[in-house]
């Protein structure tokens, strides 16, 4: 959901701000833009694209200090006039935001009355306009007062021709880090923006300003105007992490870093353990996530109540409205996430805690807003995820709630230790297994390429698999723009049989269970319509390696992503870049 950068120190500013939006442009890529200061003036350059193609039309420009943006469109259509960085009526203050101002009518309203003139249509715009408002010879109260009169959501970076020596910021709600330098500091939504240039960083916390120079970093209150010290804190990711290292997109190169998110997420064994010892008192467990994560959650439920412990899994726009009346100090809330900056998510983390719930969060990113208002963190480990959809990072999230599962069932008295042991043990032999479904890639890509011209889809599995086939389809859609239905398997001679007819692709999940015979006659029934079935099993046409079948999630969806990877680039789409998606959805 847009991504923002800013760059003060003595190298060049417009280089460095582009070359940020670039590792920013997953959180939005509908136009990009940059702002820097020259000769006492703002010099902007703007469109709609994507970075690359705003670079290429951008004037060469020599500076020290800038801010950029790369936009996912929410108030006002892709264009040059609603691209950031936005001024003011005399192109002074400039800023560059991520979030929502929920309350930008009525700013706007009142400041249109009083002469203001406006060129977007966006909600940032009031901004600027707001600084030139409150103007009196001091930019940092002026920043101050109007970020003060803001509702809803930001992270915002603004610069003025007359104080070139500073880029002030401020954040609520949306993500903001600063990168500490040497004679040079960085601002960015996101930490691989900032990884090659270093590896310290402040994030800064709801409420928080800051005063960046190029030798110093003030951060103080918002709300009192008081210092502030935040810690430094040192990131432990590689920047070839977030650098493609020859693979055609980021959504391959993540596959193929697929069993590293195994070996990395059972590196917190030991803390989900500990975890598992506080939170088995509960007697309500919730999984709370959207989208690929809620499947993540999905898997954690079913394997609880395969031990005889009820829980519920629970989207998250839903959950807040909804389940949340049902929360009280007898709940423990599990909320999963990649970027851990997801808006529903955290909304229903904080309901739930203002009514009494206990609140564990399995993330990947390090001090992400939703660690910060955690009772305790499970991390995943798993680097860096660039592309759209999320792949790694569901294989993570995979292993953290299976060990959380099996721990809460051990504390309860419903397994043994034995028992726990045999499948960590198997655990660890997972990462081979993906490794064999990798080098099958050249057959998924033939059946993708069977079924690439296809306009829909259905996936079918069971219980565990269930959760798999919703993925599975979320996958193809997202980046494939087809129609996919995933259902339990035996759901669907209740109404979606009626769609198949010759040729509908049916992707059916067969791992060796005690419901595979089950499996087998809805394939059966699959057949009989003259479905084409894609059959993922130890034999079928789609292979995977044996496994145990608590464990078979975390092996049966990589055939899946390579699968819904290799038919979206053979329509010809750009699978790291899906159309009206961004990343990280931080508005609701
Ligand atoms: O960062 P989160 O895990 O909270 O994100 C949740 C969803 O937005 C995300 O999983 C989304 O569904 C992906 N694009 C799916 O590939």
């Amino acid at each position: 959901m847009c991504g923002i950068a800013g760059y003060i120190g003595n190298r060049n500013a417009p280089e460095i701000l582009f070359d940020m939006l670039r590792r920013l442009e997953y959180r939005g890529y509908d136009s990009a833009g940059i702002a820097y200061l020259s000769k006492g003036k703002v010099v902007i350059s703007k469109g709609k694209g994507r970075v690359d193609e705003v670079r290429r039309n951008s004037k060469n420009g020599d500076s020290s200090i800038g801010i950029a943006h790369t936009r996912w469109a929410t108030h006002g259509g892709p264009s040059h006039e609603n691209s950031h960085p936005h001024t003011d009526c005399n192109f002074r203050f400039t800023i560059v935001h991520n979030g929502i101002i929920e309350n930008y009518k009525d700013l706007k309203q009142e400041l249109v009355s009083e002469g203001h003139r406006f060129s977007s249509e966006t909600d940032t715009e009031v901004i600027p306009h707001l600084i030139e408002k409150f103007y009196s010879g001091n930019f940092e109260k002026a920043f101050v007062e109007s970020v003060k009169k803001l509702r809803g959501s930001f992270a915002v970076a603004a610069i003025d021709p007359e104080e070139p020596e500073k880029i002030l910021v401020a954040r609520k709600e949306s993500p903001l880090i600063i990168g500490i330098g040497k004679n040079e500091n960085f601002i960015a939504s996101d930490t691989p923006a900032i990884l090659p240039e270093t590896k310290k960083i402040i994030i800064l916390d709801d409420f928080d300003y800051g005063i960046i120079g190029k030798d110093d970093v003030v951060i103080k209150d918002l709300q009192t105007g008081d210092r502030i010290k935040r810690e430094i804190q040192t990131i432990d990711w590689d920047i070839k992490q977030a650098e493609k290292e020859g693979y055609e997109h980021f959504m391959l190169k993540e596959i193929y870093e697929e069993p590293d998110a195994v070996k990395n997420a059972l590196k917190g064994s030991n803390e989900i353990r500990e975890i598992a010892k506080r939170i088995s008192k509960y007697q309500k467990v919730y999984f709370v996530a959207c989208g690929t994560a809620s499947y993540a959650g999905m898997v954690g439920k079913y394997i609880l109540e395969r031990f005889g412990i009820s829980s519920e899994a629970v989207v998250a726009s839903e959950f807040r409205y909804s389940t949340v009346n049902a929360i009280d100090n007898n709940s423990v809330i599990i909320a999963v996430s990649q970027s851990g900056e997801t808006a529903d998510t955290i909304a229903s983390v904080k309901e739930a805690k203002k009514r009494g719930a206990h609140i564990i969060s399995v993330v990947n990113v390090v001090g992400s807003s939703l660690t910060r208002i955690s009772d305790g963190n499970i991390y995943t480990y798993s680097g860096p995820e660039i592309a759209v959809a999320s792949t790694k990072a569901y294989i993570g999230q995979l292993v953290s709630v299976t060990l959380i599962a099996l721990f809460i069932a051990l504390e309860r008295g419903k397994i043994t230790g034995d028992y726990v042991n045999e499948i960590l043990h198997d655990l660890n032999g997972i990462p081979e297994k993906i490794g064999h479904i990798l080098k099958n890639e050249n057959e998924i890509r033939k059946i993708a390429e069977k079924l690439f011209k296809k306009d829909i889809f259905f996936y079918i599995g069971r219980r565990l698999n269930y959760p798999t086939v919703l993925e599975g389809a979320l996958k193809i859609k997202e980046i494939s723009y087809v129609h996919a239905e995933a259902y339990p398997a035996g759901e669907m001679k209740h109404g979606p049989l009626a769609l198949l007819e010759e040729g509908v692709p049916v992707i059916a999940i067969l791992p060796n269970d005690d419901l595979a015979e089950k499996m087998e006659s809805n394939i059966q029934e699959a057949k009989a319509r003259n479905a084409t079935v894609i059959l993922v099993s130890e034999t079928g046409d789609l292979k995977v390696p044996p496994v145990d079948p608590l464990l078979s999630p975390i092996l049966y969806i990589v055939p899946l992503h390579l699968l819904a990877y290799h038919i979206s680039v053979l329509r010809g789409i750009d699978p790291d870049k899906p159309r009206n998606l961004a990343k990280s959805v931080t508005v609701e």
